[in-house]
């Protein structure tokens, strides 16, 4: 039997990402600093099983999602059947949902930093922008490298173990396999270790991470030309960061507002 990708298992990928309070709490604080509410709908254009949009639709959100993969689009459904919410398969490259324009969108688990280039990530965020209204925000995060710091360390990192199911646990760890500085590609080791009443006792699979400096992502804002940055923090440690200056390596959480 091959391998499988964590992306074909949603409901090992749902117990071992649930959405972290610190990192709810950041989104919430940032969504409210660049709408200067909390959004009454929002969108994840990689919504993988749908965990980040169960959170607002239970919070009265309207909510929808699309992914590539449809084993996450068939558990997104289910997990928000009882929502009405949209959700489609598609890249996020060129989403459009019928139910827009929404409040906020967000990717904010790495995903988007799985785009190869950036030409990719000026296309998501003109999609984006079709989907929201003027003064929506969008939250993403992208994976920093810049140029000098040679500190890798955020990256690496491990969850778990959780309950993944009935007599059933699991946890992740993650390395940095291998940087290419010049492509700008990090290529990341995920290794997952199930116990209990499960089908494997693991597997390994392997993903590609487009990163950018702060002056790379912004020029990518400006080639895209429908969003303002707002604010810039470190996902780790929630530092934030001065938006126009070099940031540091690791996951930068991002805040965007469209523009009118
Ligand atoms: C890190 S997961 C994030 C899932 C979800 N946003 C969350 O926070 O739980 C990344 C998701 O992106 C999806 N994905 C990868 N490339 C994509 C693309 N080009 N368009 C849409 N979804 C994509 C994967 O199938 C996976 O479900």
């Amino acid at each position: 039997m091959p391998s499988p990708h964590l992306y074909q298992r949603p409901e090992i990928y749902a117990a071992l990402r649930a959405p972290e309070p610190s990192l709810v709490a950041a989104a919430e604080r940032l969504l409210h600093t660049t709408l200067f509410a909390l959004p009454t709908s929002v969108f994840d254009p990689a919504c993988g099983p749908g965990t980040w949009l169960l959170h607002f639709a239970r919070a009265g959100a309207r909510v929808a999602g699309s992914d590539v993969s449809p084993e996450m689009v068939a558990a997104a459904r289910h997990r928000l059947d009882a929502y009405g919410a949209e959700i489609v398969p598609g890249d996020m490259r060129a989403i459009e949902f019928a139910t827009r324009p929404f409040d906020a969108g967000m990717e904010v688990s790495g995903g988007i930093s799985e785009m190869p280039d950036d030409r990719s990530l000026v296309l998501l965020l003109r999609a984006a922008g079709r989907n929201l209204r003027p003064g929506g925000a969008f939250l993403m995060v992208v994976s920093c490298v810049e140029p000098h710091d040679p500190n890798l360390s955020l990256y690496d990192g491990s969850i778990g173990p959780v309950e993944i199911g009935p007599g059933a646990s699991g946890a992740v760890e993650y390395r940095v396999e291998r940087h290419d500085r010049s492509a700008r590609a990090i290529t990341m080791r995920r290794e997952v270790s199930l116990s209990g009443s499960t089908e494997h006792s693991g597997f390994v699979d392997r993903y590609a991470l487009h990163t950018c400096s702060a002056a790379e992502f912004l020029r990518v804002l400006d080639a895209a030309e429908a969003f303002e940055l707002v604010a810039a923090e470190l996902v780790e440690t929630g530092t934030a960061l001065d938006p126009t200056s070099a940031w540091r390596n690791g996951e930068v959480l991002l805040a965007l507002r469209r523009r009118s």
